[in-house]
C-alpha cells in the first residue's frame, strides 16, 4: 500500500453533508486544526438519490479554504450521468471525483475524463450491487468506495455485508499491487471503525459521528483515533 501523498494508514474523512451549513467555513477550519486532511463532499441530484444536496457552487466557495489549509476534497457524486459534470467539479476544486458504477453507461470513459482533468477518479457501488461490478475498473481508479448504507441520507445504520466487499476489493488491490485508496461510507462510528479498517479500508467517511457528537467534531475525531489506537 502506498501513502505517497501523506495519507495516514486509515484516515477519517468528515462528511460535510452533516455539517451546520450556517457555519460551514468555521467547521472546516476547526477540522483542519484538528488534523483533518480529507473532506467528503456529497452531491445528490434528486434522481439517483432522493435529496438534492449541494453542487459545484458551494464547493467553489469552500475549495480554497480547504486547499489552503492543506486539505483535499473527495467529491462523492450521487448523480445520474456524472460524465456531464466532470468539468464543473474539476474547476470547483475536487481532488477526488467518485462516480457510481450504476449511474453512467460509460464508466471507463468517465473515469478517463476525470483523470484527464487532473482529478483523481473514484468508483463506488450501492449496497445491492455486486462487488464484481467495480472489479474491472480497479486499475483505473485512485479510490474505490464501498457504500455501507443506501446512498442519499446521513445517519443510517451500517450494513454489515459491506465488509465482505471491502475484503474482496482489498484482496484484489493487493493481488494486483494497486495503491488505490479503499474507502467506506455510511454508518461508520468509533465503535465499528476498527473492524472496517481490519477489513482493509484506508479511508473512513463519517458524517453524523463527527458533526452530531455533543462534544464537538474535534472530540469525535479523537474517539475515532483512539478506537484505531494511534
Ligand atoms: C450517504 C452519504 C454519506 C453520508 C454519511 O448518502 O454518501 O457520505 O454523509 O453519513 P453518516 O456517517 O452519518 O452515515
Ligand atoms: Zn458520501
Amino acid at each position: 500500500m502506498a501513502w505517497a501523498d501523506g495519507l495516514r494508514e486509515a484516515e477519517v474523512e468528515p462528511s460535510l453533508y452533516a455539517a451546520d451549513f450556517a457555519r460551514l467555513g468555521e467547521q472546516i477550519e476547526q477540522l483542519l486544526a484538528a488534523g483533518t486532511r480529507l473532506f467528503h463532499y456529497d452531491v445528490g441530484d434528486g434522481h439517483f438519490v432522493e435529496p438534492i444536496i449541494i453542487g459545484p457552487i458551494v464547493l467553489q466557495s469552500i475549495g480554497g479554504l480547504i486547499h489552503e489549509g492543506g486539505g483535499r476534497v473527495d467529491v462523492h457524486l450521487m448523480i445520474e450521468r456524472p460524465e456531464e459534470w466532470v468539468d464543473r467539479y474539476a474547476n470547483a476544486g475536487a481532488t477526488y471525483l467518485t462516480i457510481h458504477v450504476e449511474a453512467t453507461r460509460d464508466v471507463p470513459g468517465t473515469l478517463a475524463a476525470i483523470r484527464g482533468r487532473g482529478v483523481r477518479p473514484g468508483l463506488t457501488l450501492n449496497p445491492e450491487t455486486a462487488v464484481d461490478a467495480v472489479m474491472p475498473y480497479l486499475g483505473s481508479v485512485d479510490l474505490a468506495l464501498v457504500m455501507s448504507v443506501h446512498p442519499g441520507f446521513g445517519g443510517q445504520t451500517f450494513i454489515e455485508s459491506a465488509l465482505d466487499k471491502v475484503r474482496a476489493i482489498r484482496e484484489a488491490l493487493d493481488e494486483r499491487k494497486l495503491a488505490a485508496e479503499l474507502e467506506v461510507d455510511g454508518g461508520v462510528k468509533p465503535d465499528n471503525c476498527a473492524r472496517v479498517v481490519a477489513a482493509g479500508a484506508t479511508v473512513l467517511v463519517a458524517g453524523s459521528a463527527v458533526f452530531e457528537d455533543p462534544a464537538g467534531p474535534p472530540a469525535a475525531l479523537r474517539k475515532f483515533r483512539q478506537a484505531l489506537r494511534r
